[in-house]
């Protein structure tokens, strides 16, 4: 990989997020000197539309020297890159409607990554990763993937079944959002924070938040501060109701449970009868966002192929670009910085099976990840987490092997389902409505 001149290719190009990562790209230019941005989606209309938005973004930042490229032909998109970032979205914010619905039809949480809506986008979801995977060994064996396509633990899980030794990174922003709405809550810098935090994607907890300014773990302080007021989301999701009553919830959870700071996603798994009575069957998050961020991007585009150019840009991402930027930096520049990672457990949680995908720090540099080793778990996260990894991995098994059998065990021991039946009838409908979306299973 060359130092200087960085290719970087953008899958999922048409993705509304790839304006924060570019953004982010910009603003690390000297240690991260691109000279090629190729954005590749399988849908044109989109990623025409934000090659657009980026051209845009280039010439506002006097970056035009930088080539822009676009494309839906995975040679044209991989030959000779050097980093990838991955973002795929397989069926669309459609398919990610029917993923909330259907399981809310049967009162189950309907949720993009947790539940059986997870799952059915898992099952979705692998198989166009897989193949994205396959184009990259073949046209570019040496780059580094960093991807955030959902839903994390499957992609994770499948891919490194699929390809032991591949060189890509799989994280979540979620970890870093919670800190930076704590600290702008509390008036900390998040940037003095040495986190401690393991789980499972979208479950976990975090045991201890050094602040090396402060001399002191100061995640007792906020938990006390969070079971008495309500968190305030940040800028980057200002007036996002659903935002808001997600960290809402956190205060719920720290009352019950005030040992460690939960993801704010854990409020699936703990709490489900009260998101399904709070959930509007007709109206999901999925219908929000093709309102909200979908639609904006849309009238971006348009307003530039009208010919407008100032006052045109608009968007806040908060630190999630700069976040998998910051990952791909480190491997360049070998600074082995500390990132929260899913990966396989092996031992860094001694008391979980050590074949686990699990989320939990890890510095990255020249070589790829290196994780920490934590302290033994506890009994309640211990079990919670073991039935949630065994209904991950026979997910995973039920792609590989067309098996609807490891399917329904799956969708069954998921936590958010309280019987077999209502599983089976879940699984049934989605089968349906996922078509050839989904593996055959038989
Ligand atoms: P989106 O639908 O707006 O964008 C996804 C893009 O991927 C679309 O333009 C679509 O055409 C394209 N696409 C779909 N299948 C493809 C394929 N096989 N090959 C190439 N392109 C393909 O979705 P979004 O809301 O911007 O989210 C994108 C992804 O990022 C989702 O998987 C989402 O869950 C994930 N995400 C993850 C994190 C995280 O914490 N890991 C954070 C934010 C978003
Ligand atoms: C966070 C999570 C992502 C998830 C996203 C959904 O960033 O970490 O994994 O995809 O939220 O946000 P949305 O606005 O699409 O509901
Ligand atoms: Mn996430």
């Amino acid at each position: 990989m060359s130092e200087e001149n960085l290719i970087i290719t953008i899958v999922g190009g048409g993705s509304t997020y790839t304006p924060g990562i570019i953004q982010a790209i910009l603003k690390s230019k000297k240690v991260f000197p691109v000279k090629e941005i190729r954005l590749y989606d399988n849908d044109q209309e989109r990623n025409h539309d934000m090659f657009l938005i980026i051209q845009l973004l280039l010439t506002t930042n006097q970056m035009q020297a930088v080539t822009l490229v676009e494309t839906v032909d995975p040679e044209i998109a991989f030959k000779g890159a050097d980093f990838i970032f991955s973002q795929i979205r397989v069926g669309g914010l459609a398919m990610r409607e029917q993923d909330e619905k259907i399981p809310l039809k049967y009162g189950l949480v309907g949720q993009e990554t947790c539940g059986v809506g997870g799952f059915a986008y898992g099952l979705r979801s692998l198989g166009g990763l897989l193949t994205i995977v396959e184009d990259i060994q073949q046209h570019a064996p040496n780059a580094w993937i960093l991807n955030y396509t959902n839903p994390e633990s499957i992609i994770s899980e499948g891919i490194r079944r699929a390809f032991p030794n591949i060189n890509m990174l799989n994280a979540c922003d979620m970890t870093i959002s919670i800190e930076e709405t704590i600290a702008l809550n509390y008036g900390y810098d998040r940037k003095n924070w040495i986190s401690t935090y393991y789980g499972l994607n979208h479950f976990g907890w975090y045991r201890s938040i050094y602040d090396n300014s402060l001399g002191r773990d100061v995640m007792p302080e906020i938990i006390k501060k969070i079971q008495t007021t309500y968190l305030r989301v940040a800028d980057f999701n200002k007036g996002d109701e659903a935002w808001q009553a997600a960290f809402e919830m956190m205060s719920v959870m720290v009352r019950n449970f005030p040992d460690y700071l939960p993801n704010n996603y854990l409020e699936y798994y703990l709490y489900p009868d009260m998101i399904v009575e709070e959930a509007d069957v007709n109206y999901t998050r999925a219908n929000m966002v093709m309102e909200g961020r979908e639609k904006k991007t849309k009238r971006m585009a348009a307003a530039i192929k009208a010919g407008e150019t100032r006052n045109v840009l608009d968007f806040n991402f908060g630190e999630h670009g700069q976040y998998i930027v910051d990952m791909a930096v480190s491997i360049l520049k070998d600074q082995r910085r500390r990132f929260m990672l899913l990966l396989p457990n092996r031992g860094s949680i001694p008391n979980l099976r050590s074949d686990a995908v699990v989320e939990i720090p890890a510095y990255v540099g020249a070589t790829g990840p290196e994780a920490i080793s934590l302290e033994p778990i506890n009994d309640f996260h211990k079990g919670l987490m073991e039935a949630q990894v065994a209904a991950e991995k026979l997910l995973v098994d039920a792609f590989f092997e067309g098996s609807y059998q490891k399917a329904l065990q799956a969708f069954t021991l998921n936590q958010t389902v309280p019987s077999a039946r209502i599983a089976k009838q879940v699984l049934d409908e989605m089968m349906i409505a996922n078509g050839d979306y989904w593996p055959k299973l038989r």
